[in-house]
């Protein structure tokens, strides 16, 4: 493992992906209403969601498929999703429009500085990281998210009783999950066994958890309650 202060972790590499026409044009449109700008102060939820309910943060959501399912299946709960990748940001923004959604919104940057410098403590219900990238080489390890350092930071964003909730089809990254979990006594486990959860029926399927069973990977979800 890395340094367990570490929180400057690179986790992404930035795809100049190209964006559809349909993307841009979200973006143009949908992003003043649905965007966080960036900024250095801290959040206040009530800028951006016209209730006050338990906000909870997705991060690393791809093309967004499980944070408009969760956010029109859950609400009663305010959604931030987290996503460097525009593209991505363009197809939610789409999503979000499409479906009516009201309870979502989305910050385009890394989502480390961002729980950092934008979340209050203790203010966060939740986080969901959904099939982040498993860096599988050895020498690329201290880019996976999953650190000490950053756990560490996330304990300190979410409420006593919240949940952490991971998932991956990459075993050898849900051990290396297991085992950062471990360093952070703020966190208790909720697998009877200390390791694995059933998937929570809540939890819809991502594009990445699919190309991950087709390659016959196991798909593993930790649920971690912050004490
Ligand atoms: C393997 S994909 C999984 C996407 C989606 N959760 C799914 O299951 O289909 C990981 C995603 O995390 C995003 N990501 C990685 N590090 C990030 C960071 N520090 N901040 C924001 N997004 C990040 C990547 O851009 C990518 O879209």
């Amino acid at each position: 493992m890395t340094d367990p202060t570490r929180r400057n972790i690179r986790s992404f590499v930035l795809r100049k992906g190209r964006l559809t026409s349909a993307q841009q044009f979200a973006l143009d449109e949908l992003w003043p209403y649905y965007g966080i700008k960036k900024g250095q102060t801290f959040l206040k939820f009530d800028d951006y969601f016209d209730r006050q309910a338990d906000v909870i943060v997705e991060i690393g959501f791809g093309n967004g498929e499980s944070t408009w399912q969760m956010a029109q299946h859950e609400d009663d709960k305010n959604f931030i999703g987290v996503e460097v990748h525009e593209p991505g940001v363009g197809q939610l923004l789409m999503a979000l429009e499409e479906h009516n959604i009201e309870n979502v919104r989305i910050a385009c940057e890394d989502a480390v500085p961002f729980i950092e410098q934008r979340i209050a403590p203790a203010s966060l219900a939740g986080v969901r990281i959904y099939f982040a990238d498993p860096w599988p080489k050895k020498r690329h390890h201290k880019r996976r998210i999953i650190q000490p350092g950053f756990v560490a930071l996330l304990a300190t964003r979410i409420a006593a009783g919240g949940i952490l909730h991971l998932a991956t089809d990459w075993q050898p990254y849900a051990d290396h999950m297991l085992e950062v979990m471990q360093t952070c006594p703020d966190f208790e486990n909720l697998s009877a066994d200390g390791d694995y959860c059933e998937r929570p029926e809540w939890r819809p399927s991502t594009k990445y958890e699919e190309r991950g069973k087709r390659l016959g990977h196991e798909v593993r979800d930790l649920l971690y309650r912050r004490k």
